[in-house]
């Protein structure tokens, strides 16, 4: 299969192009690596053994796309590409509204272009309603709480009224919870540019040491130690998702939407000690106020993507910081120098 990857030096992309090129697909990379390093591209293909193409271009220049995608000629997309940062998305929300709406309809005109009719789409469990009870199934409202989520949020819709108007189409959305963890190399992993927003690139660094000390979001949530919990997947796991996903659109019509993540919530200071367990090491950590947005649990409802997809994850908390910290270890400034 000829498989169209916008984003694939990201951090999930790299991972799951790993997994895809062992299925023998045919890869077209298409990234414009804003938040990403070309190092992880050629990271993978060392650790594939294997080549594909890379088309340097940007989501929303719908010439660089089309003539990309009219050489390749691709049965199939996975749409990684775009902005990221919740904190961010609230003061620059023109670049994240143009960047991944206004990207994701120029990769559907492409596609239409060259009579490609099936989509992977990334989309993320900050697309529910945290208001609403958890573990969120597929079906639980969605208000997606920042300007990050809404694109999310839309990009589903605009997804599900094309295909309900192209005939033969099919797309399957997966909303991801927390990905985590590193390739069992540590030749690829997460790799954030300046300081880390989220918790476990932030311990990792803390842990080795170049920043001083954990904070912790607030201690008052309803939850088990009254941190905020939340439904953490490893990367591999999220990765073999997307091969599921693949397997599934080639075999029906229509939009599916599956919850990936593993059914489990583990709380701030649980992911700590699960990491000072793998690391030997205190990790310094101070209670602080809790993040303004932030909620007190999210956990997925995993039942749909095991029946329908056959998916399910597989590696645990302890395992995600294992492999975190070999990422981290042997990468202590992760890609860099970038290029
Ligand atoms: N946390 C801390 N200290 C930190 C960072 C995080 O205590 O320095 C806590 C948070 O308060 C939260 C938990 O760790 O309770 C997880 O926080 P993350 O920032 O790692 O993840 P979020 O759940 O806030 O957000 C993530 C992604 C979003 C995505 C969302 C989907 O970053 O892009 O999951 O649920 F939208």
């Amino acid at each position: 299969m000829r498989v169209f990857v916008t984003g694939g030096a990201g951090f999930i992309g790299s991972h799951t192009l790993v997994q895809l090129l062992r299925t023998n697909a045919d890869i077209m990379v298409f990234d414009n690596y804003s938040n990403s390093s070309p190092e992880a591209l050629k990271r993978v293909k060392r650790l594939a053994q294997s080549d594909f193409s890379i088309v340097e271009g940007d989501m929303c220049d719908p010439r660089a796309l089309a003539s990309a995608m009219q050489g390749f000629k691709p049965d199939a997309v996975i749409h990684f590409a775009g902005l990221k940062a919740v904190g961010e998305s609230a003061e620059k929300p023109l670049d994240y509204y143009r960047t991944n709406i206004g990207g994701s309809i120029t990769l559907l005109d492409a596609m239409d272009k060259v009579g490609c009719k099936r989509i992977v789409f990334s989309s993320s469990a900050t697309v529910y309603d945290p208001n609403k009870p958890f573990p969120f199934t597929e079906d639980t409202a969605l208000c997606a709480a920042s300007t990050y989520g809404r694109t999310k949020q839309f990009i589903e819709e605009i997804i599900r009224d094309w295909s309900a108007a192209t005939p033969g189409s099919s797309a399957a959305i997966l909303r991801y919870f927390n990905p985590v963890g590193a390739h069992a190399s540590g030749d690829i992993g997460e790799d954030p540019v300046g300081i880390p927003n989220n918790l476990l690139p932030y311990i990792s660094r803390v842990a080795h040491g170049s920043l001083q000390e954990l904070q912790v979001f607030g201690n008052e949530y309803a939850t088990a130690d009254g941190t905020g919990a939340r439904d953490y997947i490893h990367v591999e796991d999220l990765a073999s998702a997307h091969i599921a996903a693949l397997e599934h659109i080639t075999s029906m019509t229509g939009c599916d939407t599956f919850n990936i993540g593993t059914g489990t919530a583990t709380t701030v200071l649980e992911m700590l000690r699960a990491f000072e367990k793998v690391t030997g090491k205190p990790i310094p950590y101070r209670i602080v106020g809790a993040r303004a947005g932030d909620v007190s649990t999210t956990v997925a409802n995993v039942s749909k993507a095991e029946r329908v997809l056959g998916w399910k994850a597989k590696y645990d908390i302890d395992a995600m910081c294992r492999s975190i910290w070999n990422w981290q270890t042997r990468n202590p400034r992760g890609y860099e120098p970038r290029g």
